[in-house]
């Protein structure tokens, strides 16, 4: 089996833009396409209608293969002692903001997939489908498969990289605890064994026979020469995006990562239920950031409005600043350029 991912998928550059909800459209995914990566449109916070726009925008930017990317969760039922200790936990804050803890709006939601994501696909099915926190239900799984997309999950273990493989996967990402935003875990819950990309990627390239493509932690081009050294046939980079212009990251956001001073990051579950890894804010050093919240992804609603209030004031306390522990990748310029600059190091461009 070859290992090549752009025999795979059809592209350049064995580089591939982290999809990544509430930080971009498919603006920075066109960026990136076009300079001859794969770039990722975020789908988990999109209705099937804003779906649909996005593709069409994505399509009259760009003519080459780009990547969709969903959560697979299962939705949880809503637990009221859980969501009252949530509540009561984030008390003080909504005093001190002003702000009124019986008057919390249903939060953002993050859907997963679903047949009715299923269908707006299939109308004209994409190159690449990719998932996080496993895969769908085999029977949407197998609808994916039929209409011709190729197929991608995370797996921040062995074991979850044998089962992606075992489950049908065409590339397994290779997700390693440097990485920014969500873990992508999902056959245990333990972030203390959590394992680094650069320790994880090797076990996995030894494990499965499909294209492993890494992630976590890489932010130039010695960091991708050094993952297609241990292995790798592709990369997969996100935190080294967050600055680009083509990117909606928030004011507070780009702030908190232009600083020098934060660049501290941490696992947290205390924004949406599920491990995540973020600049450390004021919610996480007080509260610790792992704590006992509603399940994913109920604890957003009760932080929206003290997250809301800050950010107006230009405060980014309760915001998720997600970001992976190398931001030195991190530069106000075009996507096309930090692309071009990775993949510098890839062995046969050098
Ligand atoms: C702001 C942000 C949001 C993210 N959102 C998603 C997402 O919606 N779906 C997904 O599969 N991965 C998401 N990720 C994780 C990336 O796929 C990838 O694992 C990570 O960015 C790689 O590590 P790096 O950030 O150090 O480059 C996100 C990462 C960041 C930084």
């Amino acid at each position: 089996m070859t290992r090549s991912i752009t025999a795979l998928f059809g592209i350049e550059l064995p580089v591939l833009q982290a999809p990544m909800a509430g930080v971009q459209l498919s603006a920075l995914a066109i960026a990136v396409c076009n300079a001859g990566g794969l770039g990722g449109l975020p789908c988990a916070m999109l209705t099937p209608e804003g779906l649909r726009q996005e593709l069409d925008t994505l399509r009259a930017g760009t003519d080459r293969p780009f990547n969709v990317n969903f959560f697979c969760h299962t939705p949880p039922e809503p637990d009221a002692a859980r969501e009252a200790a949530w509540r009561a936990a984030l008390a003080p804050f909504y005093r001190e903001l002003g702000l009124d803890p019986a008057n919390v709006p249903a939060g953002p939601g993050r859907a997963p997939f679903a047949p009715e994501i299923a269908d707006v696909l299939e109308a004209k099915p994409p190159a690449v489908v990719s998932f996080h926190f496993g895969l769908p239900a085999p029977e949407l799984l197998a609808r994916v498969r039929r209409w011709g997309s190729k197929i991608l999950s995370s797996a921040t273990t062995v074991d979850e990289a044998r089962w992606l493989e075992a489950h049908g996967v065409d590339a397994v990402i290779a997700q390693g605890v440097e990485a920014g935003g969500h873990r992508g875990m999902f056959l245990g819950d333990d972030v203390a064994t959590q394992v680094g990309t650069f320790a994880l990627l090797p076990q996995v390239v030894r494990a499965v026979k499909v294209p492993v493509i890494a992630a976590g932690g890489i932010a130039d081009a010695a960091g991708v020469a050094a993952a297609m050294a241990l292995g790798a046939a592709g990369v997969q980079i996100g935190t080294a995006y967050l600055l680009c212009p083509e990117a909606t990251t928030s004011a507070v956001h780009r702030a908190a990562l232009a600083s020098p001073e934060t660049t501290e990051t941490a696992l947290t579950n205390l924004y949406t239920g599920r491990p995540a890894r973020g600049i450390v804010t004021r919610l996480m050093r007080e509260l610790g950031p792992m704590g006992t919240t509603p399940a994913f992804p109920l604890a957003v609603a009760a932080i929206a409005p003290l997250r809301a209030k800050a950010e107006a004031a230009g405060r980014g306390d309760f915001s998720p600043l997600w970001a992976g522990q190398n931001t030195t990748g991190c530069k106000a310029v075009p996507a096309a350029q930090i692309t071009r600059e990775l993949a510098a190091g890839i062995p046969s461009i050098r």
